[in-house]
């Protein structure tokens, strides 16, 4: 049977390039980079390295860049860091989006159970948050705002620029996660106006479980993991050299290759949704071309002209060797439809047959081919068509 993995933004395979160089870090040069010692000096010197080959990469100085477990505990550290610190000075107050990662909607629930309150913005029906919404939220005891990037279920791109500005002219701190973004477009932290940016090394096949968070020089956070003096103090553990020297790699590849990738990702994108549109005339597009990345391609099926539930297409397409990502979740055998989906105004049904296909440097044409075969038969052996 073929193997056909097309979830490239949930995660990507280690490029080997990469595990090649984090080798000697977890053999020979194994050191903790706190130490005094010439085994630690070896390894402080490799993981500052990767600091500054990163941090050059965003437009960042190597003292705004910290390393952390990934792009969860960045946003972590972004919102509950810059929330906290505020709380001292009485804002208590957050702006973001309903279609930001969970990694910073769980962390906006949580501060609200704690005395913060939040707005939520909504977004355009192509799932676009506008700059106008953002500047007419904001109130006097407003700390922080916070919106994405890349949208990680329909990749669409935030006028991140724009917000940064209001945000800037109110004097409010501005967060964004860009885990989806970093090694897809161009990031700049100085043009696009932000204080605070999440990453994460293994959406660009680089090793799990280390991400990295810019801080502007000036801007104060409440420290999250308490322990060690760790990256200046300001986040705890023994670092891993291993993994930041994996993240530089990885990262300095994804930046060569980005423009060409970019480009072969598109071409993909559209002869695929080309032939989907001829196959299956019920089918929605999620986002909006023009201002989404090449490597996701979100789709649903409308319900008022085909009944199809999307966990049963993805276990239909896995069990042929197709790996795809739902856009709804499984909680306690009910399916939970995407809030991003449902957040751009799909109705229940619609949303919770939702498939995202995210594309990846081992994708080929002939892949998409087979799938749009085999999503053919299951379609037409599953769906009812109304
Ligand atoms: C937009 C976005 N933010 C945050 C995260 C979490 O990053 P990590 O898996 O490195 O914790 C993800 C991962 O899927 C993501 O897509």
């Amino acid at each position: 049977m073929k193997s056909i993995y097309l979830d490239y933004a949930a995660t990507t395979p280690l490029d080997p390039e990469v595990f090649e160089v984090m080798k000697i870090y977890f053999l020979d040069k194994f050191g903790n980079a706190s130490s005094i010692h010439r085994y630690g000096q070896i390894a402080k010197a490799a993981l500052e390295e990767s600091r500054l080959s990163i941090a050059k990469l965003i437009g960042a100085k190597p003292g705004e860049f910290y390393f952390v477990s990934g792009g969860t505990e960045a946003n972590n550290f972004a919102i509950k860091g810059a929330a906290l610190n505020a709380f001292r000075l009485g804002k208590n107050h957050i702006v973001t989006s309903e279609i930001e990662h969970h990694a910073v909607l769980d962390c906006c629930a949580y501060l609200e159970s704690n005395g913060f309150e939040v707005t939520y913005l909504k977004v355009d029906s192509s799932g676009v948050v506008n700059p106008e919404s953002v500047e007419k939220a904001i109130k006097k005891n407003t700390c922080l705002i916070s919106i994405m990037l890349v949208n990680n279920e329909i990749g669409t791109i935030n006028p991140i620029k724009d917000i940064g500005e209001i945000a800037k002219r109110h004097k409010i701190i501005f967060h964004t996660d860009a885990v989806q973004a970093f090694g897809k477009i161009p990031i700049n932290v100085e043009e696009l106006n932000v204080d605070l940016l999440s990453i994460s090394a293994h959406k660009i096949y680089g090793p799990k479980g280390i991400g990295a968070i810019y801080i502007r020089n000036g801007v104060e956070l409440e420290k999250i993991v308490h322990g060690g003096g760790q990256e200046k103090g300001r986040r705890a553990g023994t670092e891993n050299v291993p993994s930041a020297v994996g993240f530089a790699k990885a990262a300095e590849k994804a930046i060569q290759n980005m423009k060409f990738e970019n480009q072969r990702l598109l071409n993909l994108k559209l002869n695929f949704k080309q032939k989907i549109c001829n196959l299956f005339p019920f089918v929605l597009f999620n986002g909006i071309e023009s201002k989404s990345v090449p490597h996701i391609l979100n789709i649903s099926f409308d319900s008022s002209k085909i009944k199809i539930d999307g966990e049963a297409l993805l276990l239909n397409l896995d069990l042929n060797g197709i790996a795809v990502s739902a856009g709804s979740a499984c909680t306690s055998g009910s399916i939970k439809p995407s809030h991003v989906i449902l957040s751009i105004g799909r109705d229940l049904d619609t949303a919770k047959s939702t498939i995202r296909f995210s594309f990846g440097k081992f994708t080929e044409a002939e892949d998409l081919d087979y799938v749009l075969m085999v999503m053919k038969e299951v379609v037409e052996r599953i769906g009812i068509v109304l």
